[in-house]
């Protein structure tokens, strides 16, 4: 078995300049661009502490608080916030930079999910973390208790869609800005 390993062991940041092709009609940074580069710095930091290579399992509520300009600076920091047996929480704070004002903006931060595999393809079990500080803590068991509500939502969503009758829609929806242009059975 691994040898547990601290949080600041895999802390990994990206900077990346915002160039042109990276814009989309409006002028402003896709939003694709900046879930690939989170994808990018989420896949090295949580390798880099499992010692294995990755997959991208769930990324939590992506909130794009900024639009990002073309010739701004853009930095992701990431750091693994909680560990089970075989997945990984990594979390990721991107701010963005006015290279002429020095302004930095946090435009988003997101939690991935990510699950080691070993040489068999299969989830391998990744050393457990070092928790060092406060913050360690309070990250780990924010992580923690976001699992656990997720799964909770999870189950709920499976209930109500097992209770769910086609025929009940127009009671349900008849507050909402959709219109029904068939008849329901
Ligand atoms: C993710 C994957 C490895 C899970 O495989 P599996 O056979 O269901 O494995 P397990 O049931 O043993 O689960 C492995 C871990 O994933 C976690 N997991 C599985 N599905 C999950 C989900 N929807 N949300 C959060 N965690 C999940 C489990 O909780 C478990 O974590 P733990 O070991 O820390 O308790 C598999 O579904 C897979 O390879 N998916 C494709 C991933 C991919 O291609 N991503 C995009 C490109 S990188």
């Amino acid at each position: 078995m691994q040898e547990p390993r601290p949080v600041r062991y895999s802390q990994t940041t990206i900077t990346e300049l915002m160039i042109p092709s990276y814009a989309n009609f409006g002028g402003k940074i896709h939003g694709g661009t900046l879930l690939s580069l989170m994808d990018k710095v989420a896949y090295a930091t949580a390798s880099k502490h499992a010692g294995a290579y990755c997959v991208t399992v769930t990324v939590d509520r992506v909130e794009f608080l900024h639009p990002v300009e073309v010739g701004e600076l853009v930095s992701l920091h990431a750091s693994v916030n909680y560990v089970g047996r075989t997945s990984l929480v990594v979390g990721i704070r991107v701010e963005s930079q006015n290279i002429k004002t020095g302004k930095v903006l946090h435009t988003n931060s997101s939690f991935f999910t990510m699950v080691a595999k070993g040489d068999d393809d299969k989830p391998t079990q990744v050393p457990e973390l070092v928790l060092e500080s406060k913050e360690d803590v309070k990250r780990f068991i924010e992580a923690m208790w976001l699992k656990e509500i997720r799964g909770g939502i999870r189950d709920k969503m499976d209930d109500a869609k097992s209770h769910f009758e086609v025929e009940n829609a127009h009671e349900i929806l008849k507050d909402q800005r959709c219109k029904i242009v068939f008849k329901l059975p």
